[in-house]
C-alpha cells in the first residue's frame, strides 16, 4: 500500500507553543523513516503574536487552511493578553471548525509521579457555548454581564461523544452540573444528557454537583470513568484532572466535531518556563498520537504512546517531572523509543 502523506496545519501560537509543537512536528516526521506515514506541516499564525503582527488573532486565511488540512495541531496561545475588542481565539476556532466536544484523557503513568495513580479518566467538555460563548458587555460603569449559553443541539452532541467514549473504555458517564443555582441552563444540559443516555443501556449514567465532583475527583478519581462537563466547569475540571494525575505536562486533548478535528495540549503558553527550552514536550506529543489515531493510524499511535511511556520510564524526565533534561532530548529519547520498537 502506498505510504500516505498528511499534511498538518500548525498553529504554534505563543509561549511555549513553538517550543511543545516543534517537539511534536519531529515525532511525527521521524515515523516516515520507520516505514510509517509522513507529514507536511502548513505553519499559520494564531494568538497574541499573531494579533501584534496582523491585528488579529485568529486571521481569516489561517481559518480557511485549517479547513484543507487533513488535521489541526494547536500549540498554546497567550490569550490573556488579547484586548477584550478582539474575540477570544481558540472559542472562536473551536466555533469556526464546529468541533464542539474536547475530549481530555488523564491517566497516571509508570516513572511518572503522580498525585493519584489511580487515576483514568476522561473530561469530554463542550467547547462551543457556555460561559465562554463570547457574549459579554458592559452593562453601565460598575458593572458588567457574560451569558451563558446553554443549546439542547450543543448538549447532546457533547453527551454524545461522552457515551461513545464510555463504550470503548469502563462504561460510565458522570455529567456535571449545578443544578440548583442553574436551574434553566444545567437543567437542559442535564436533559438532553438524559436523552442520550437512553440509547446507552449499557453504560451507567450519573449526576453530580461541579463542586463535589472537584472533590472526589482529588479524593477518590476512581470512582470516575468519563466525565461529562459544560464549558467552563470542564475547563476547570480537566486541569484538576490534569493535578491528580501527572500534571499538565503530560495532559493532551483532542476537540472534535463532525467534520474537523484539532489537537492540543490542555496547558497553555506558561509564560514563566517559555524561551527556556525545558517545558515538558509530551503532552503535545501524546495529542500527536490522539491526531494519528483520528486520521486512521491507530498502529502508529500506539508506537507513540509506547515510546511516551518507555521515557518516562527510563528518562530523561524534564523539570516538571522531576528531572533536568531539555525538550529537545526527551523528544529524541521518544524518537530513539520509537526507533528501538521498530528493530525488535
Ligand atoms: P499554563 O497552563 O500556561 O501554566 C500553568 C502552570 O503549569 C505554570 O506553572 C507552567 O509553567 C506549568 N506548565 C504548563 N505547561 C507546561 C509544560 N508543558 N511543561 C512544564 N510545565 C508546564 O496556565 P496560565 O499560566 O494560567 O496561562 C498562561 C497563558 O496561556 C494565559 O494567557 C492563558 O489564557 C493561556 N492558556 C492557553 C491555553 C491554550 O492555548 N490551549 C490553555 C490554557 C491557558
Ligand atoms: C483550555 C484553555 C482555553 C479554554 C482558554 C485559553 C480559552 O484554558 O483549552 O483549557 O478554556 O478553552
Ligand atoms: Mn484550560
Amino acid at each position: 500500500m502506498p505510504r500516505k502523506t498528511y499534511r498538518i496545519c500548525v498553529l504554534a501560537g505563543d509561549g511555549i507553543g513553538p517550543e511543545v509543537t516543534d517537539c511534536a512536528r519531529r515525532v511525527l516526521s521521524s515515523l516516515e523513516k520507520a516505514g510509517g506515514p509522513a507529514f507536511t506541516f502548513d505553519a499559520q499564525s494564531a494568538g497574541y503574536g499573531a494579533f501584534e503582527r496582523s491585528g488579529s488573532a485568529l486571521p481569516a486565511e489561517m481559518v480557511a487552511v485549517a479547513k484543507t488540512a487533513d488535521a489541526v495541531l494547536v500549540g498554546a496561545m497567550d490569550v490573556a493578553r488579547i484586548p477584550a475588542s478582539e474575540p477570544e481565539p481558540l472559542s472562536a476556532l473551536r466555533r469556526a471548525l464546529d468541533v464542539h466536544a474536547s475530549i481530555r484523557p488523564v491517566r497516571a503513568f509508570t516513572g511518572a509521579p503522580a498525585f493519584r495513580e489511580n487515576i483514568d479518566v476522561t473530561i469530554v467538555r463542550e467547547v462551543t457555548e457556555g460561559l465562554y460563548s463570547g457574549i459579554e458587555y458592559a452593562a453601565g460603569p460598575d458593572a458588567a454581564c457574560a451569558v451563558r449559553l446553554i443549546t439542547r443541539q450543543a448538549s447532546t452532541r457533547a453527551a454524545e461523544i461522552a457515551f461513545r467514549q464510555a463504550m470503548e473504555r469502563r462504561r460510565k458517564v458522570t455529567a456535571v452540573h449545578k443544578i440548583g443555582v442553574l436551574k434553566l441552563t444545567d437543567g437542559l444540559f442535564l436533559e438532553a444528557a438524559r436523552e442520550v443516555a437512553k440509547r446507552y443501556p449499557d453504560v451507567e449514567f450519573e449526576t453530580r454537583n461541579v463542586d463535589a465532583c472537584a472533590l472526589e475527583l482529588v479524593r477518590h478519581p476512581e470512582i470516575f470513568d468519563v466525565i461529562l462537563a459544560t464549558n467552563v466547569f470542564g475547563d476547570i475540571l480537566s486541569d484538576v484532572a490534569a493535578a491528580v494525575g501527572c500534571g499538565l505536562g503530560l495532559a493532551p486533548s483532542s476537540c472534535v466535531g463532525d467534520k474537523w478535528a484539532y489537537f492540543e495540549p490542555v496547558h497553555g503558553t506558561a509564560p514563566d518556563i517559555a524561551g527556556k527550552g525545558i517545558a515538558d514536550p509530551l503532552a503535545t506529543i501524546l495529542s500527536s498520537a490522539m491526531m494519528l489515531r483520528h486520521l486512521g493510524e491507530g498502529a502508529w499511535a500506539g508506537a507513540v504512546d509506547r515510546a511516551v511511556e518507555a521515557v518516562l520510564r527510563d528518562g530523561p524526565r524534564t523539570g516538571d517531572l522531576g528531572g533536568r533534561a531539555t525538550s529537545a532530548e526527551v523528544t529524541t529519547a521518544v524518537i530513539a523509543a520509537l526507533e528501538k520498537q521498530m528493530t525488535v
